[in-house]
């Protein structure tokens, strides 16, 4: 039996970065879809739009097949059965995120018994970013160019 995988990764992906980047690239190669979701979030208070984040995106990652991105403002679990997803990817930097994911894949599998959380690992590289310090940074007149894509440098320098 041939099962079609697709895989969501959301995120707020305010900015995205090159570790969101990393889990991406390596994630094409494992499933049939991979859909990147990118979350409304308001309750983050983001500086980027969710267009513009969207549109980040998008840009960094139009040499890869069969990648979607997609804004969304609903349940994760919703989103996920909207497009007949059968995996939820997260990306784990250090054992710090560990707790927080449990619970949260607990929680979604809680609302779906049939999405599988599958966790990934970034490069080492990347395994200190987040997108809060990048933003930190540019706003200090810091260089992110090791961080984030050249799109994204663009819109922290518009911004900071
Ligand atoms: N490289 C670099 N940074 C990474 C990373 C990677 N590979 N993986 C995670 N991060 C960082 C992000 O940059 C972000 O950093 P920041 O806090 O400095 O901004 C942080 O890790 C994770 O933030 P975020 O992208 O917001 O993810 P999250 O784990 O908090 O979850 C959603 C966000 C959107 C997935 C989650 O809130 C959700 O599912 N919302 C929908 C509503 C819902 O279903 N709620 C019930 C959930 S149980």
């Amino acid at each position: 039996m041939n099962i079609q995988r697709t895989a969501i990764y959301p995120g707020t992906f305010d900015p995205v970065t090159f570790g969101h980047l990393d889990i991406m690239r390596r994630a094409v190669s494992l499933c049939d879809r991979l859909i990147v979701a990118v979350a409304l979030n308001p309750k983050k208070n983001p500086l980027f739009g969710v267009q513009e984040r969207v549109g980040f995106i998008k840009e960094s990652v139009h040499d890869l097949q069969g990648i979607e991105v997609l804004p969304f403002d609903t349940l994760l679990t919703g989103f996920a059965e909207l497009h007949n997803a059968n995996i939820i990817l997260k990306g784990l930097r250090a054992v710090s995120d560990f707790e927080y994911e449990l619970q949260m894949g607990l929680m979604n599998r809680n609302l779906n018994d049939s999405l599988e959380t599958v966790f990934m690992i970034p490069s080492q590289e990347y395994s200190f970013l987040s997108s809060s310090f990048v933003k930190e940074i540019a706003k200090h007149g810091g260089d992110v160019s090791k961080m984030v894509p050249p799109c994204v440098q663009e819109g922290l320098s518009k911004i900071s």
